[in-house]
């Protein structure tokens, strides 16, 4: 495994590959865990050269946010991606080039909601720095977690409005066994919060409960999800169903649109989130196309 930390020398290491070999970039802010890890798994099981990048993307913080206090633990990351056959980890000091960012992209209409709502601009800082990075690295394949959905749908969306010929691969969210998302920012909870946080999986599960019975009104789920949260004492930044693609409020589940559950919550220090697809139970009525299209708003 070679670690990298300039993008001249990275380039040099991967243009005898280009055109030859299939490239997956995997790219995280370091302080692997086991999600991590399994999108490495998958970018292994899908190209022949993994690079895997470890860049805390300043621009992706808001001013009040955990910038200096983010975890930094390299040598350790280093020893995992070495056992699970990562080939380059790419580990830059600044990825932008002039000291501070010259351009800054935003991708349209989904990020006014969930997230993007109480961290103005953080997409547009994953943004700027994923496209800088594909094109440092030119990968065929990039795998990203599906915990953080919205995060996943507007790089696809920025892929697509830039037409960069990348194949975005999303990888099931990894689990505790209580259900928790696995986050760096769990490391944040003390062991109380800890038997809490398992709540925000929990009330999701309700709802995937309730839609997987035949319940297709959002309404409905979203308020028994909502009282179970109150009887655990968790106030959540938000709850909400949404279309899976277009994060456009959802009111009614339909088969044709897959819809999302998703939460944020504050426990203790960590502001965690999750979300969860919300299937109706397959029946034959529900199997006819639907030809209307969908009408795309922006998100809020
Ligand atoms: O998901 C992350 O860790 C970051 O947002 C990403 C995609 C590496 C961009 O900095």
């Amino acid at each position: 495994m070679n670690v990298i930390t300039t993008t001249s020398e990275l380039r040099r290491e991967l243009a005898p590959s280009r055109g030859k070999d299939r490239i997956a970039l995997v790219p995280t802010m370091g302080c692997l865990h086991e999600g991590h890890l399994s999108l490495i798994r998958k970018a292994r099981s899908l190209a022949d050269i993994v690079v895997l990048s470890i860049y805390v993307n300043p621009l992706q913080f808001g001013p009040n946010e955990d910038l200096d206090a983010y975890p930094r633990t390299f040598e350790a990351d280093a020893a995992r991606c070495e056992a699970e056959g990562v080939d380059i980890i790419f580990h830059p000091d600044n990825l932008y080039a002039a000291g501070t960012p010259l351009v800054s992209l935003h991708v349209e209409e989904l990020d006014g909601c969930l997230c993007g709502a109480s961290r103005p601009g953080h997409f547009d800082g994953v943004a700027t720095v994923v496209s800088i990075l594909f094109n440092i690295v030119q990968p065929e394949i990039a795998v990203f977690g599906e915990k953080d959905w919205q995060q996943l749908t507007i790089i696809r969306r920025m892929v697509e409005g830039l037409q960069i010929p990348v194949q975005i691969i999303g990888s099931e969210t990894v689990r505790e066994a209580d259900g928790l998302a696995m986050s760096s920012r769990n490391r944040y909870l003390s062991d109380s919060e800890r038997r809490k946080a398992k709540y925000l999986n929990r009330a999701l599960a309700t709802m995937q409960d309730l839609a997987a019975s035949g319940e297709s009104h959002a309404q409905i789920l979203l308020k028994a999800a909502g009282d179970f949260l109150a009887e655990q004492d968790i106030t959540v930044e938000y709850l909400e169903i949404r279309d899976a693609y277009t994060l456009q409020p959802a009111r009614m589940l339909q088969q044709e649109h897959p819809a999302r559950a998703f939460i944020a919550a504050r426990i203790g220090a960590a502001r965690l989130i999750d979300n969860a697809a919300l299937d109706l139970p397959i029946e034959p009525s529900n199997l006819i196309e639907s030809t209307e299209p969908q009408e795309v708003v922006p998100c809020n």
